[in-house]
C-alpha cells in the first residue's frame, strides 16, 4: 500500500525538521518528504495511493515503548502480545519492549524466540523481547544473555525486581556489554521495600499503609550507576520517580557513564496527594511520588536528563485491582493514555516543545535501544504516528482495547488524539469517531 499523507506537520527531529508539507510512503519507506510537484513522475504515483489529509496534525516518527508487560505466556487473562500490541498501536506506538516477567519468564534463547514468534502472528507492531537476567527471575542463576541477545533479545532486564546480588548483577552488565544490549534497570532494593505499597508519606499513614521511601529507589539508582561505571555496560534506568534520581543521571553523564532515564507518563502527570482513597489503580511501583520529585521529573525530561517517556503498562484484572493498596498487584496501563497525559502534562504545560516530545517517545527510545526507526528520513521505514495536541476529551477506560482497565486517569480531561499509526507503509491503527 502507497500512502500519500497531505499537508501535515511534520515533526522529525533526526533530521530538524519542523514544516508543513507532504510525505509520501511507497513499499514501506519514506519515499518523499515535501512537496510532490506536479511535473514530477512522483506526482502520478502518489495519485494513486491511499490519502491521508493531515492538515492540523502533526506526522511524527513513531513512538517506540521501551517498557511494557504484554503478559503473555501464562498471564493471557491480563492481556496478551495481540490485544497488548493493538492497545500500543492505538496510542501511537509503533514499536514496544515488552519485559519479561511472564510464566515462564523471558529467561533462554528459547523463550526469545517463542515470544518472537507469537509476535509474528499476532503484532502489527514491532515487538522487540526483553530478555531476564536471572533464570526464572529468582536472582540467583545468569541467564544465557548472548544466546539471548543473538536470538533477538534487544536488551535485558529483571523488572519487576532488582538483581538484589551486586556481583552477580556486574556480571550481568558485562555481558550484556558484550552483546551489545543495554540493561533496563528496575531500581528497588528488596529488602528496605519490606511490605510497602504506596509512598511513604502523609497519604500513607492518613490510609494506614506501609509507606515506600525514595531511598528504596535511590540507593539502588546509585549502585546501578557504579555498576555500569566500572563495566561499561549501557544502562536505562526504568520508571525513575524520585528527584534524586533525576539528580543521579545527571551527575554520571557528567562523568561518562552511559547512563539514561526513563519517565512513566503516572509519574510526571500525578502525585501522591491525588489519590482519593484506598483505590488500588493508584497502585504502581514505583509509587505516586510528592509534588517535589513531580516537579523534578517534568524539569529533568524538559531539560533533557530524563531522555525517553515509557509506560510501564502493567495490564490487572478487575478482580485483582479491586482489592484494597495493601494487597492488590502493583501496576496500571499505560498504552493507550501515554500520548495525550504527555501532551497534556509536559507540552501544555510548557515543559516539553512538540519536537521534544517526539525526541522522548521516538527518536531517543529507538536510539537506546539500538533498533532503527525515530527517523522519517527519505529511504526510513515508515512507521509513522499522525497525532493532533489539541483535541479535548476525558480519558475512558471503558474504549481502551487492552484488557487491562486499572487506570486512575479515567474521566481525567486531556488534549491530544492519536488518528493513525503506520507500521512498514501499513496502517494498523485509524481513529474512529
Ligand atoms: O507497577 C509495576 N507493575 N511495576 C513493576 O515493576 C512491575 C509491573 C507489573 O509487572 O505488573
Ligand atoms: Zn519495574
Ligand atoms: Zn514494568
Amino acid at each position: 500500500m502507497n500512502i500519500w499523507i497531505k499537508n501535515g506537520h511534520l515533526l522529525d527531529p533526526a533530521n530538524h525538521r519542523d514544516e508543513i508539507c507532504d510525505l509520501y510512503i511507497e513499499d514501506g519507506k519514506v519515499a518523499c518528504v515535501g512537496s510532490l510537484s506536479s511535473d514530477k513522475p512522483e506526482r502520478e504515483r502518489a495519485e494513486k495511493a491511499t490519502i491521508i489529509d493531515a492538515e492540523g496534525k502533526y506526522v511524527m516518527p513513531g513512538f517506540l515503548d521501551l517498557h511494557v508487560h504484554l503478559r503473555e505466556p501464562g498471564f493471557e487473562y491480563k492481556e496478551t502480545i495481540r490485544t497488548g500490541t493493538s492497545a500500543a498501536a492505538k496510542g501511537g506506538f509503533t514499536a514496544v519492549c515488552p519485559m519479561p516477567n511472564t510464566k515462564p519468564a523471558t529467561d533462554s534463547p528459547e523463550m526469545v524466540k517463542k515470544i518472537l514468534e507469537i509476535a509474528e502472528r499476532d503484532s502489527e507492531i514491532h515487538v522487540y523481547p526483553v530478555g531476564a537476567v536471572t533464570k526464572g527471575q529468582s536472582g540467583e542463576e545468569m541467564t544465557d544473555i548472548a544466546g539471548m541477545a543473538a536470538a533477538g533479545a534487544k536488551a535485558i532486564s529483571e523488572d519487576g525486581k532488582s538483581v538484589m546480588n551486586a556481583e552477580l548483577y556486574r556480571k550481568a552488565m558485562r555481558e550484556a556489554a558484550n552483546a551489545g544490549i543495554p540493561v533496563l534497570a528496575h531500581c528497588e532494593d528488596k529488602n528496605m521495600v519490606g511490605s510497602g505499597a504506596m509512598n511513604a508519606g502523609k497519604k500513607a499513614e492518613e490510609l494506614g499503609i506501609t509507606g515506600i521511601t525514595n531511598a528504596v529507589e535511590d540507593v539502588i539508582v546509585a549502585r546501578d550507576i557504579l555498576l555500569a561505571k566500572e563495566t561499561g555496560a549501557r544502562l536505562h534506568l526504568c520508571h525513575c520517580s524520585t528527584k534524586d534520581s533525576v539528580k543521579m543521571i545527571k551527575a554520571a553523564r557528567e562523568d561518562g557513564v552511559k547512563v539514561s532515564g526513563e519517565v512513566c507518563p503516572h509519574h510526571f502527570a500525578m502525585t501522591e496527594d491525588e489519590i482519593p482513597r484506598d483505590d488500588a489503580n493508584y497502585k504502581m511501583n514505583p509509587p505516586l511520588r510528592s509534588r517535589e520529585d513531580v516537579e523534578a521529573l517534568c524539569q529533568g525530561l524538559s531539560d533533557g536528563i530524563m531522555e525517553a517517556i515509557s509506560t510501564d503498562h502493567a495490564p490487572h484484572s478487575e478482580e485483582e485491582k479491586k482489592k484494597s493498596i495493601a494487597d492488590a498487584p502493583f501496576g496500571i496501563v499505560g498504552s493507550e493514555t501515554a500520548y495525550a497525559l504527555a501532551v497534556t502534562y509536559l507540552v501544555k504545560k510548557g515543559f516539553l516543545t512538540p519536537m521534544q516530545l517526539v525526541e522522548r517517545m521516538s527518536m531517543r527510545p529507538c536510539e537506546i535501544l539500538g533498533v532503527p526507526g525515530g527517523n522519517l528520513a527519505v529511504g526510513m521505514p515508515a512507521d509513522i504516528t499522525i497525532a493532533d495536541m489539541d483535541s479535548e476529551y476525558k480519558i475512558d477506560k471503558n474504549t481502551f482495547v487492552s484488557k487491562g482497565k486499572n487506570t486512575p486517569f479515567h474521566d481525567v480531561p486531556v488534549n491530544g488524539r492519536v488518528y493513525y499509526t503506520i507500521v512498514g507503509g501499513k496502517i494498523v491503527y485509524q481513529y474512529e469517531e
